[in-house]
C-alpha cells in the first residue's frame, strides 16, 4: 500500500470529484448552449429588424467580453439579487450564456452555407417557408453544423476551468485542493492537464469516428 501521506494516489477522489464537476458543467451548458443557440440564430437570419438587432447585440457583446468576467457577473450580480446562489449554478448560468453566443454563429453560418437555390427550387415546389426550413435547409445545415457543435464540446471542458474562481468544485479546484494538502505544487497541475488532456483527446477521437460515419451515410 501507499503510506506516503503526499503521495497523490491517495487523493484520486479529490480528482475524481474535479472530473465529474467538470463534465457535468461542460455537458449541461452544451445543451442549453445548443437550445438558446438556434433561437439566437434564428432571431438573428429574422426579418424582423428588432429581433435581429438583438441577437447581433447578444452575440457581439458576450464573444467581446471574457468568459471569466461573465462567470463573475452573474456570480456576484444575480447573487445580490438572490441570496446565496449556489456558485455551481452561477458557473452553468454564465458558461450557457457564453456557449450560446458561439453555437449562435455556428448555426448561423451552417445555415447561410445552404446555397439560396436550395430554397428557391423548394418554395417553387409550393412548399411553405417552414417546411422549407424543416425538410430541405435544417437537414443539410445539420451536415456543417454537427461537427462545430464537437469543437463547442470540446472547448467547453477546457474553458469550463474558470468556474474555480467563483469556488465551483471542478477539476482547476480540486486541483487546488490538492496542492495545499500536500504542499505540493506542480505535480497536481501536471495530473490536472493530463485530465484535460485526456478528456479533450478520447472526445475528439469519438467525434470523429461519427463524423465519418456522418459523411459516408
Ligand atoms: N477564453 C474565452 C474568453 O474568455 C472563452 C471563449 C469561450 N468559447 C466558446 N466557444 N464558448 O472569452
Amino acid at each position: 500500500g501507499n503510506t506516503n501521506k503526499n503521495s497523490m494516489l491517495n487523493y484520486w477522489t479529490y480528482f475524481a470529484k474535479g472530473i465529474e464537476y467538470t463534465l457535468l458543467i461542460t455537458v449541461v451548458s452544451v445543451f442549453f448552449g445548443f437550445v438558446l443557440g438556434v433561437f439566437f440564430a434564428l432571431m438573428r437570419l429574422s426579418h424582423n429588424k428588432f429581433l435581429h438587432w438583438l441577437a447581433v447585440a447578444y452575440i457581439e457583446f458576450v464573444r467581446g467580453t471574457p468568459l471569466m468576467v461573465q462567470v463573475m457577473f452573474v456570480y456576484f450580480g444575480i447573487g445580490t439579487l438572490i441570496q446565496s446562489l449556489p456558485a455551481l449554478i452561477a458557473g452553468i448560468i454564465a458558461v450557457s450564456l457564453n456557449s450560446t453566443a458561439y453555437v449562435a454563429e455556428v448555426i448561423r453560418s451552417g445555415i447561410e452555407s445552404i446555397p439560396t437555390g436550395q430554397t428557391e427550387a423548394a418554395r417553387s415546389l409550393g412548399l411553405s417557408q417552414k417546411l422549407t426550413y424543416r425538410y430541405v435547409i435544417i437537414p443539410q445545415a445539420l451536415k456543417n453544423i454537427w461537427p462545430a457543435l464537437g469543437n463547442e464540446f470540446i472547448t467547453l471542458i477546457k474553458e469550463s476551468s474558470i468556474v474555480s474562481i467563483i469556488g465551483v468544485t471542478d477539476l482547476i479546484y480540486q486541483m487546488q485542493l490538492v496542492q495545499s494538502a500536500t504542499y505540493k505544487g506542480v505535480v497536481p497541475i501536471f495530473i490536472a492537464m493530463v485530465i484535460y488532456f485526456i478528456m479533450t483527446f478520447s472526445l475528439s477521437k469519438v467525434l470523429g469516428y461519427f463524423e465519418g460515419r456522418m459523411k459516408h451515410a
